[in-house]
């Protein structure tokens, strides 16, 4: 099995290259209130869904049949861990093969502005004593692979039979920790992203499609 820290991920990447320029803005809707604020759509939403519509299947063929608890990183992770658990259901509902999931939610706190700060906050995970069983637990974003440590580490100390963990996005970046997620959405060039619950400063939850700030929306949101 394929536990986390061994650095093997078990499916390829879908790679998205350095000089991907996204999409043009025009091509796509989105709220009036970021008219300004954004420089491209870098992965639109149904391209998403259709990729989580995946993942969920390759999750289902190594899991199905086994009781597991979703582990919801909060904030940034809470849309993809949703549509995630819906494409399971749909699955489950589907064919013969069951995957009966329990969700609980954990939240990680680490950024701000665009750049990640040394202390990294957990709240609500001092009792996982739930996570008896095995845990899926979809992180929203990976880069440095840090944050993944520290929580992989916090998890196993309660002991679960098995960590699988799923990532929407990783990040190429220099010094990653070699940590990879055992279920990956996309691997992206290092460039700050924002949109499909992923914030700068909160904002930009509300966006559907996956979207690379613009230099003044930086500044509008900037704290
Ligand atoms: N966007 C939003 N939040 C993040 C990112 C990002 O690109 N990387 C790490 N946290
Ligand atoms: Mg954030």
């Amino acid at each position: 099995l394929n536990v986390f820290g061994h650095g093997v991920c078990k499916l390829l990447p879908s790679t998205i290259n350095d000089d991907w320029p996204g999409y043009s803005l025009e091509l796509f809707n989105y709220p009036k209130h970021y008219s300004g604020d954004l420089e491209c759509v870098y992965i639109p939403h149904g391209v998403i869904m259709d990729r989580t519509e995946r993942l969920a299947r390759n999750i289902m063929g190594d899991l199905g049949d086994h009781d597991i608890v979703v582990l919801c990183v909060l904030k940034a992770g809470y849309q993809f861990c949703a549509d995630l658990v819906e494409r399971i259901k749909a699955l489950s509902r589907n064919s013969d093969h069951t995957l009966p999931m329990s969700v609980n939610f954990i939240r990680l706190k680490s950024y701000v502005n665009d750049q990640s700060t040394e202390d990294l906050h957990i709240v609500g995970a001092e009792d996982l004593s739930f996570l008896t069983g095995k845990v899926s637990s979809p992180a929203a974003i990976v880069d440095t692979g840090k944050t993944m440590k520290t929580l992989l580490k916090h998890v196993e100390a309660f002991r679960p039979k098995m960590i699988k963990v799923a990532g929407l996005l990783v990040k190429r970046v220099p010094n990653s920790s070699g940590c990879l997620p055992d279920y990956v959405g996309f691997e992206i060039p290092n460039r700050f992203v924002v949109g499909y619950a992923l914030d700068y400063n909160e904002y930009f939850r509300d966006l559907n499609h996956i979207c690379v700030i613009s230099e003044s929306g930086k500044l509008k949101y900037k704290v």
